[in-house]
């Protein structure tokens, strides 16, 4: 059967007049003249700026002839700065004339009223407020004070470490994000069973195991807020302030929708309460207690969780380890043959090499050496074909930087002094 023009498969084609009938649709009667009308205006309003001298400028300023210097500056005259004030309580809150109890640092107390632009649930006893000069009305309600150097802690550029870089460690890296990951992914899961999440993992092992890396790995993968904190900064940086720092952190994580404080090198404050004959008072401890402290003050289910990291776990505090503050303990093994030949992967794969290295060989030929021998391991092959002024790396130079590093460097190991503390 031929195709009729008129087909239903085969629409006639469109020509212009269709089209232009097909433009029309949606217009009203006037669409065109008001379209017209408008851009008359707008040329009008345009030539009417070009004779005042008005330009536009990206500074965003008026024209030098519109400005109004003396009424401007007396402007500013009135508008006072606000003094800092706390709020510390409020009388018959909740009630047309409610009144608040302020205290002025070094001035007095004052009982105020609230300004014309704060609403009284903006207000709470134990705030921080703005406060005018005349009346010390309250003008505006002011955040938490908390010290910028703790502020200065929080990890804002994430590390480009994933839980790909780390070799081994599987399991670890398995109990570490239940306990991070988990709670936060899936919060019901515990409220269901009635059990509070863990709040905190200890991570040790001996030195180069990767503890700290994996904790770099938890921070790149997170949305959460990652603070880092380094033990020996707490009692060496802020002398006397130690126990005010990790109160004011902590108190800066509650803010947060979610974060992850992590102490490393944990054992520079935790290390176990002694008697030091002068009555105690020990910066280092009053600095771990607050920690103990804090730990016990969260709820687990709010979202914060601590890791800690340390080489020297048997220095530790025993009440900052026991179950209800730190209850999941991780330990950092040395790899096994599979994990030590999977660092040597990760750790070339950004070196120039010959291709067929047997790794695996590699691997075996470093017993019981830490993640951080096998990286020297590779730098040192990289340096030798550097010395061979070679463009790569040869299987040779890596058997070569083996017994270097390996056998030469043995007696500088830190695991088997781990071992005999452990
Ligand atoms: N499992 C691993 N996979 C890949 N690289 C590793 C691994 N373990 C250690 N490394 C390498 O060793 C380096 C040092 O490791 P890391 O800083 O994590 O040691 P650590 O366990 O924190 O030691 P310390 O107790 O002395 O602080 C890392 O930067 C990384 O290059
Ligand atoms: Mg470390």
């Amino acid at each position: 059967m031929a195709p009729g023009p008129e087909d239903e498969k085969n629409p006639r084609p469109l020509d212009a007049d269709d089209i232009a009938l097909l433009k029309t649709y949606g217009l009203g009667p006037y669409s065109a003249s008001i379209k017209k009308v408008e851009k008359e205006i707008k040329e009008m309003a345009k030539k009417i700026n070009d004779l005042c001298g008005i330009k536009e400028s990206d500074t965003g300023l008026a024209a030098p002839s519109q400005w109004d210097l003396v009424s401007d500056k007396q402007m500013m005259q009135e508008e006072q700065p606000l003094q800092v004030a706390r709020c510390t309580k409020i009388i018959n809150p909740n009630t047309e004339d409610a009144k608040y109890v302020i205290n002025v640092k070094q001035i007095a107390k004052f009982v105020v009223g609230l300004g014309d632009k704060v609403s009284p649930t903006d207000i709470e006893e134990g705030m921080r407020v703005g406060v005018d000069r005349n009346k010390y009305q309250i003008q505006i309600p002011l955040p938490p004070k908390i010290d910028p150097s703790v502020t200065m802690m929080t990890v804002e550029e994430k590390p480009d470490v994933t839980y790909n870089d780390v070799g081994g460690c599987k399991e670890q890296i398995e109990k570490m994000r239940e306990v991070v990951e988990l709670p936060m992914l899936h919060p019901e899961k515990f409220v269901k069973l009635g059990i509070d999440p863990p709040k905190g993992v200890l991570c040790y092992g001996p030195p180069g195991t990767g503890k700290t890396l994996l904790a770099r790995a938890v921070a790149n993968r997170t949305d959460a807020c990652f603070i880092r904190v380094i033990g020996s900064e707490l009692v060496q940086k802020y002398v006397g302030e130690g126990a005010r720092m990790v109160r004011e952190l902590f108190q800066m994580a509650r803010s947060k929708k979610a974060c992850i404080v992590f102490f490393d090198e944990v054992d520079a404050i935790g290390g176990a309460r002694f008697d030091d004959g002068v009555g105690g008072d020990n910066e280092v401890q009053r600095t771990m207690l607050e920690i103990v402290n804090q730990l016990d003050g969260f709820d687990a289910r709010g979202n914060i969780k601590v890791l800690m990291a340390t080489n020297r776990p048997d220095t530790l505090d025993p009440a900052l380890l026991r179950p209800g503050r730190l209850d999941r303990k991780v330990e950092f093994g040395l790899p096994d043959l599979e994990g030590r030949t999977q660092i040597f992967k990760i750790h070339t794969k950004t070196m120039n090499c010959e291709r067929d290295i047997r790794f695996e060989l590699l691997a075996r030929l470093c017993p019981n050496s830490t993640g951080a021998d096998i990286r020297s391991v590779c730098t040192e092959a990289g340096m030798f074909a550097i010395r061979a002024r070679r463009k790569t790396v040869t299987e040779k130079d890596f058997l070569d930087a083996v017994n270097k590093v390996i056998k030469g460097y043995q007696k500088f190991s830190a695991t088997p002094k781990y071992m005999v503390y452990n």
